[in-house]
């Protein structure tokens, strides 16, 4: 069997995924550019719907982002012609009231976009794994902080799995998490067939117990830990704080925006801080503490992507995860690569119709 290919930001095989784009409150009625899988798309409330486009006109290929929403349009800023939220193309100003419209002047639109967390959601086509769920996003009892979004010069792929490394902690996080014990307790992994989850249970130093200065619970406490994948990078790991008490969960969705660069999406949920903003913000503010700990390593990799062949790299009994994210995503790579294309069947049979101009 041949050895698989690195997963670079920009693989084939992440166009039949979702992928975040934006948080919610980035997209109103003025149009945005944002960049996924090397391509620009625009995002825009028409009338309060949201709608994604390929960034590009079809007349002169001009950004549509630079354009603006007209009632129930979206204007191309370049010679005004305006398409309705289905793309369709329903006035060309240079040809006045009336006039016949081309059939192929319409944009393009990715197989899906969804809100869900407080993020838009796209798949260029059609995906395989479904958005990765955070039921304590919905749930009354936990709080939200959102980190601010991240841009860094760095591979999805290395990102996802520094997140579920736990080895790294004593290394890269000294001056943030203080010592921890540098063994990693042995995870139990259940996979699902484009998700999976890993499990374990060990002892830790509870810093912010208030518990341990009252001296009502010894600073040595246990803790378990729940890491939570869908592919390709929705990740969520849930903290829960046996003896004190308490959930800490914190998601880490990656847009992969082009071969060397990627946006971070980091909310954590809290249901342990009496809903005490002070708390909350400065549970924020240690956690992108931690996040830049983890970036100033991953952006100083020279090659941007992640092995899946399993023999590129060495793996110990300690990597269980991030072993089980490389299997994950193999398995993306390989059924993408299968699976009949029709999004993108589509989408040549359209380019291959444009033979000739009518004019
Ligand atoms: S390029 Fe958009 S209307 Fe001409
Ligand atoms: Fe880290």
């Amino acid at each position: 069997m041949s050895r698989l290919a690195p997963l670079g930001n920009c693989h084939r095989a992440l166009r039949r995924c979702w992928h975040p784009v934006a948080r919610s409150s980035e997209v109103t009625d003025r149009p945005v550019r944002v960049r996924l899988l090397g391509e620009a798309w625009v995002l825009v409330r028409i009338e309060g719907t949201l709608r994604a486009f390929l960034d590009r006109c079809p007349h002169r290929l001009a950004p549509l982002s630079i354009g603006c929403s007209q009632g129930d349009t979206l204007a191309c800023a370049y010679h005004g012609w305006r398409f309705d939220g289905a793309g369709r193309c329903v006035e060309i100003p240079a040809l006045g009231t009336g006039a016949p419209i081309p059939s192929r002047a319409r944009l393009e639109a990715p197989h899906g976009v969804e809100e869900r967390h407080g993020m838009v959601f796209l798949a260029p086509e059609a995906p395989l794994a479904p958005i990765g769920d955070v039921p304590e996003a919905e749930d009354a009892s936990f709080i939200a902080g959102d980190l601010p979004v991240l841009s860094a010069r760095a591979s999805a792929g290395l990102l996802a799995d520094n997140f579920l490394d736990m080895a790294h902690f004593p290394f890269v996080h000294a001056a943030t998490f203080g010592a921890e014990d540098p063994v990693v307790p042995p995870l139990t992994v259940s996979r699902e067939p484009w998700s999976f989850v890993a499990v374990n249970e060990h002892e830790f130093v509870n810093r912010e117990d208030p518990g341990v200065a009252a001296g009502i619970r010894p600073l040595v406490q246990r803790r378990r830990v729940t890491y939570r994948v869908v592919a390709p990078f929705h990740l969520v790991l849930r903290l829960d704080f046996l003896d004190a008490g308490g959930s800490n969960v914190i998601g880490f969705f990656l847009q992969p925006e082009s071969d060397e660069s990627c946006r971070v999406y980091s909310t954590i949920w809290r249901d342990d801080l009496d809903g005490d903003p002070g708390r909350m913000a400065a549970a924020v503010a240690f956690e992108l503490a931690v996040v830049e700990e983890d970036l100033a390593i991953q952006q100083a990799y020279e090659d941007l992507s992640l092995p899946l062949d399993m023999t590129a790299e060495i793996h110990t009994k300690a990597d269980r995860s991030t072993v089980e994210l490389r299997r994950l995503l193999t398995d993306l790579v390989i059924t993408a690569e299968s699976a009949p294309r029709r999004d993108a069947d589509r989408r040549t049979a359209g380019r291959a119709a444009m033979a000739g101009p009518a004019v």
